[in-house]
């Protein structure tokens, strides 16, 4: 574990979490998360939108108990390796030996996503552009048939999908998502696909794990704090929050944890199910409705008062100095702000503000994060 020393008054530890590319993760605003956590008197904590489980595997490696959730099948899967595990590390390395030692074979993942070196083209006979080369995806269909043929409990099963996973993201062809792939082979590509335990713990406290949208899940729990990370506070500088769909987006994590072979379309070969018209969530709308009110702030405002927790800390990252303002007004309406934190991704400066609408004159500039902590 590293220290940072973030302020005078407070010493954070900073426990190393394990994840996949994602758009939004929140791996670098980790330290200032955990230091709002602890300036409350927060044992229970919901992290209602989990994505990678990075911020729950923080929490819980702390100590906190943890309630970790997220649409996503494959975030499901990650938290019940590393929250519901309770074995040591070691305990599952013959199961990882075992599949990377499984003779590669060709099968429905080589078929649709598997391409050719072409001489580092990664364009096929299919016209199409493919994830990964064939020599993994052959590794790939041997292990995920093996897994389901083990027949393993909940949380084995869960341990080596993650790692399965975990090894596809170092070999993989894209820009960290899978609506593209890139047109010459990655470098990274060329590795052989191999799996390793993942970093799983023992938690101090028994955590719960759901894939839910979570206005259906609120009401089922309580907690003391709510880390609320949306869609809509996503950022990435090549499409903006407004186009980030996380459905279609890793729709590949999804298929190799459902192991469904579904209906595919379009030139990255998405599961139906996770067309623009079928997936998507409220958070993930930028349009306004009939008063003028963004759609996303407005689901925001009905979580922060649903949601069963006497603190809530919210990521945000700027989408225009409109719907900023929008969201303090939330903000006010809804409880006290204690502090706020501002981060400036790129060059990695952090700042805390003096007075809380201080922050509504930093929206505007580029990269920046933002995150509260609120008392309802
Ligand atoms: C910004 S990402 C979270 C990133 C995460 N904090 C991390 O560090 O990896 C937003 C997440 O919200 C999920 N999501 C979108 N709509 C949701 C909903 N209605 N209920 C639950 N999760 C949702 C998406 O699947 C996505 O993983």
């Amino acid at each position: 574990m590293q220290t940072l020393p973030l302020f005078k008054d407070y010493d954070i530890e900073i426990p190393k979490t394990e994840g996949i590319k994602y758009t939004g993760s929140k791996l670098k605003l980790l330290p200032h998360i955990l230091k709002l956590a602890k300036k409350v008197e927060a044992h229970t904590i919901l992290d209602a939108f989990s994505g990678t489980t990075r911020v729950s595997q923080a929490f819980a490696k702390l100590g906190y108990q943890v309630i970790s959730n997220d649409l996503a099948i494959w975030s499901k899967v990650f938290g019940q390796c590393y929250l519901l595990n309770q074995k040591q590390p070691s305990e599952y390395q013959e199961l990882i030996d075992h599949l990377n030692n499984l003779p590669p074979k060709d099968g429905w993942f080589t078929e649709n996503y598997g391409g050719n070196p072409n001489h580092g083209c990664a364009i096929q006979a299919d016209g199409l552009k493919k994830p990964w080369q064939v020599h993994n995806t052959r590794k790939l269909d041997a292990i995920r048939e093996e897994i389901e043929t083990l027949q393993l409990s909940t949380v084995d099963k869960a341990v080596a999908l993650t790692s399965l996973i975990l090894a596809l993201d170092q070999v993989d062809n894209t820009l960290g998502h899978f609506v593209s792939y890139l047109k010459n082979w990655s470098p990274r590509s060329y590795k052989t696909l191999q799996l390793e335990v993942p970093n799983v713990f023992i938690s101090s406290k028994p955590n719960q794990v759901f894939c839910q949208d979570i206005f259906e899940l609120i009401p089922e729990i309580s907690v003391d704090l709510a880390y609320l990370d949306p869609p809509y506070g996503s950022n990435n500088e090549k499409m903006p929050p407004s186009r980030v769909r996380y459905a279609s987006y890793y729709h590949l994590w999804k298929t190799i944890c459902l192991y469904d072979q579904p209906h595919l379309f379009g030139k990255a070969k998405r599961r139906q199910d996770t067309s623009d018209k079928l997936a998507g969530s409220v958070f993930e709308e930028f349009r306004c409705n009939e008063n003028g009110r963004f759609l996303a702030v407005e689901a925001i405002e009905k979580l922060i008062q649903k949601v069963p927790a006497h603190w809530v800390i919210l990521s945000y990252s700027s989408g225009g100095r409109a719907t900023a303002e929008e969201l303090n007004a939330v903000l006010k309406r809804n409880g006290k702000v204690l502090d706020v934190i501002n981060l400036d991704y790129k060059k990695n400066v952090m700042a805390s503000m003096k007075w809380t609408n201080q922050w509504l004159q930093e929206v505007e500039k580029p990269n920046q994060e933002f995150v509260f902590l609120l008392e309802k």
